[in-house]
């Protein structure tokens, strides 16, 4: 995928920080530490866009990116790095605070199409099934993602990708965000989110 361009527009705390929703937004979700700042960096071909780090638990606020792609139809796309849940280390109160700030960007964020859900390919959990669940019943796109494939021998990879795909009951992407495996195919999915907002 070539992008003409791609650049931070806003975090934010809270719904009033949101920026005006027109373009199709695309929302990367998962556990603390699973990736999801790397695969969005990955997708645009830039290493520090979205803030990586080894301490989970980095990005603690919605960061909103506005992408635009060099093909023929110019499309444009906002992408929102989300805050990561379940790290334990996070304090109780921003904790608390996370929950209903996601669930309810997640609910009510008309200009959203899809969410990419990210899962270690080394381990799925309960948390990622209610989560797939309830993004479904929402009415949202859900593209489901295995990250850090390279940390599984290639003979492992098959199997760890069917098991998430056997507890999430959805087609699952491998990828590397290290080797670029998988861009492609999340590429793809993204594309063939619905073109009109969700009712
Ligand atoms: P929070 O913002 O804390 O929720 O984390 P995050 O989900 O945004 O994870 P982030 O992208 O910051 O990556 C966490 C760590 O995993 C970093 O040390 C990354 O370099 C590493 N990492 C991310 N993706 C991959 C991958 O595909 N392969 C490998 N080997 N490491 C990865
Ligand atoms: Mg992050």
């Amino acid at each position: 995928m070539k992008i003409l361009n791609a650049e931070f527009i806003a975090s934010a705390t809270e719904p009033s920080q949101f920026p005006a929703g027109g373009l199709p937004e695309v929302a990367f979700a998962g556990r603390s530490n699973v990736g999801k700042s790397s695969l969005l960096n990955a997708l645009l071909g830039r290493k520090s866009l979205a803030r990586v780090s080894r301490t989970p638990g980095r990005t603690r606020l919605l960061n909103f990116f506005r992408v635009v792609l060099s093909d023929k139809h110019g499309a444009e796309f906002v992408f929102v790095d989300l805050p990561g849940y379940g790290y334990a280390k996070v304090a109780k109160a921003v904790q608390e605070q996370w929950g209903p700030l996601i669930e309810g960007y997640l609910a009510a964020r008309s200009a959203l199409r899809g969410v990419v859900l990210l899962s270690d390919v080394r381990r799925g959990e309960q948390e990622e099934i209610n989560l797939a669940r309830w993004v479904q019943e929402q009415g949202l796109g859900l593209i489901a993602v295995a990250t850090k494939i390279d940390k599984l021998p290639r003979g492992q990879r098959v199997q760890g990708i069917r098991d998430l795909e056997a507890l999430l009951d959805v087609p699952v992407i491998g990828c590397s965000a290290e080797t670029g495996e998988g861009m492609d195919a999340v590429w793809k999915a993204i594309r063939a989110l619905p073109a009109r907002p969700r009712n």
